[in-house]
């Protein structure tokens, strides 16, 4: 169970602090698919780093499985089974494909249909890509994919996706809208992805909304979805007032 209680995080803005994050408050229990949404800016990332270890929290504690991890590092984090897509992946110059997989597994020996089997769940044509270095000549959509495999690869209790369908195409997201499912029916993680996207919300047991560094609403899916379908809807004046008709 993930716990993060009265979670604030601070910048220093010029001439004053500027607040992130505020009293940010949330459980999710054991394999929830949970979906984080929000608008632009609204804290989404900064949480999910906050969560990671990338960020260092100014208030509050983060509760994994009974244990604070507040003040962990991230490796720690990691060696406890947290892991991070990031809205924007780095790339890892140097290294193949496959040896990113099997670093990521944590098995040196990673088999090549094992590698090609975690390329496949994300969309990608394994033989075309297992061997690809990642450098510059990997798409940005290539790389989010890779990324989004390592994860799957790690298997680890609590995964977390940031924007997994950004960049990505219909195809290819539509494999991995199937994987986000699978991995959920099996009950074998607690995933939580930020997402704008209705298909992905649309798997969650519970969603979250975030904005303006705050939890604005949270509950069960069928209860918030048509809520924040309407207020997304509601809150542009221009289209409020049929300017786009
Ligand atoms: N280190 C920082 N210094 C200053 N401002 C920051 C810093 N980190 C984040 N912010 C600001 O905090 C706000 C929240 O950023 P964050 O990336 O968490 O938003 P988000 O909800 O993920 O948005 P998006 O949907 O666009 O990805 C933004 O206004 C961002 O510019
Ligand atoms: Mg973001």
């Amino acid at each position: 169970m993930l716990e993060l209680k009265h979670l604030s995080y601070s910048v220093d803005g010029e001439g004053a602090n500027l607040d992130i994050l505020k009293d940010v408050s949330l459980t999710v229990q054991d394999g929830t698919f949970l979906v984080i949404t929000g608008p632009n800016g609204g804290g989404k990332t900064t949480l999910a780093k906050t969560i990671m270890g990338l960020n260092q929290p100014t208030g509050g504690q983060i509760i994994w499985n009974g244990e604070d991890i507040t003040h962990l590092s991230i490796t720690q984090r990691a060696q406890r089974g947290i892991s991070y897509g990031f809205q924007q992946p780095p790339r890892f110059k140097g290294l193949r494909v496959r040896d990113l997989l099997a670093m990521a597994s944590g098995n040196p020996g990673l088999t090549h249909a094992e590698g090609c089997q975690l390329l496949t769940r994300v969309g990608l044509c394994a033989a075309d890509y297992i061997d690809r270095e990642m450098d510059a000549s990997l798409s940005g959509g290539e790389v989010k994919r890779i990324e989004i495999a390592t994860i799957l690869a790690r298997n680890s209790p609590l995964m977390i996706f940031d924007e997994p369908e950004a960049g990505i195409d219909l195809w290819s997201f539509a494999r991995l809208t199937d994987t986000f499912r699978y991995i959920h029916d099996k009950r074998a993680a607690t995933i939580i992805i930020i997402s704008h996207q209705e298909r992905i919300i649309n798997l969650a047991d519970e969603i979250v909304m975030v904005a303006d560094g705050v939890i604005t609403d949270q509950g069960p899916k069928d209860e918030l979805f048509s809520k924040i379908l309407a207020n997304t809807q509601a809150q542009c004046e221009f289209v409020r007032k049929g300017g786009l008709a």
